[in-house]
């Protein structure tokens, strides 16, 4: 496995891939990795010849009040998992590279951006679909893997993909989950010993919505009133930003449950905020 901290470097390496006319799979991380992306590794090994794992906690997407500096990093621990899950090559860029002082050009999906994660977090897609388009623009993929558990993530970058012509196919991973339920995610390292047990709220709320459905409920306001009572029975503390019913591709909201609808949500709890989602129907 071949480690790489220069842009330079990177171009070159990824010019190669594509000049063997070998396939490459892009995993991009902000490192700290779980059991979630080391399936989206394993994933993108069946997808290419070349798995290019890249790890940068990118400043980009993070607000002035968010966790950017006490977010998690372990280089050493990755740099194993990568190699153990089938990584051939590890991008690690220093931030000055990726965003020189002078820095100043973005990518933006307008509309998409705006909504459900956006509306808490304004800027954070932007700063996500500016890294990506750079990544990919770096180490010209043929496939880029990201998991579902960052469903809105996963859309919006399939969105600006197609939107800019990259000719990378985007494949959406199911999400991992612990053995109660809860998705795996880099933040539930930030969760107490309550908080880790209440947190599993996220993931029953999920699936009384499928049971509700299932059972011919497919009214997103009764769904919604179920959701709020199981959470708030599970951790009496939590704060729900919201719960929301959306087109699995469009991301518009609906009403009813149909085809293709998918329930996301987002709840604080114990000083972190999670998310979830999963699909109806
Ligand atoms: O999902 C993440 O870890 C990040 O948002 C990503 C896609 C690596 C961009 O920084």
């Amino acid at each position: 496995m071949q480690t790489i901290r220069s842009v330079k470097k990177m171009q070159a390496v990824a010019w190669k891939i594509a000049a063997g006319k070998m396939k490459s799979a892009l995993v991009p991380t902000m490192g700290a990795l779980h059991d979630g992306h080391l399936t989206l590794i394993k994933r993108a090994r069946k997808a290419a010849d070349i798995v290019i794992v890249s790890v940068f906690v990118n400043p980009a997407q993070f607000g002035p009040k968010e966790d950017f500096k006490r977010y998690p990093r372990d280089e050493k621990g990755d740099l194993k998992k990568i190699k153990k899950a089938g990584g051939n090559i590890v991008f690690m860029p220093k931030a000055v590279e990726i965003y020189p002082a002078d820095y100043e050009t973005y990518v933006s999906v307008e509309k998409m951006s705006g909504v459900l994660e956006g509306v808490v977090r304004p800027g954070h897609f932007r700063g996500v679909t500016t890294i990506v388009s750079k990544l990919f623009n770096i180490t010209r993929p043929d496939v880029a893997v990201f998991g579902m558990k960052d469903y809105q993530q996963a859309i919006v970058i399939k969105k600006m993909t197609r939107d800019m012509g990259y000719p990378v196919e985007i494949i959406i991973a199911p999400t991992v989950r612990e053995e109660d339920g809860l998705a795996m995610s880099s933040r539930n390292r930030y969760l107490d010993e309550i908080g880790r047990w209440e947190a599993v709220c996220l993931f029953y709320a999920l699936r009384t919505a499928q049971e509700m459905v299932k059972a011919g409920i497919f009214d997103t306001r009764l769904i919604t009133r179920e959701m709020q009572a199981v959470i708030l029975a599970t951790s009496p503390s939590a704060q729900i930003d919201y719960i929301a019913f959306t087109d699995k591709e469009t991301l518009t909201t609906v009403k009813k449950v149909v085809k293709n609808t998918v329930c996301s949500l987002a709840v604080r709890l114990h000083g972190v905020r999670l998310i979830d989602n999963m699909k109806l129907k």
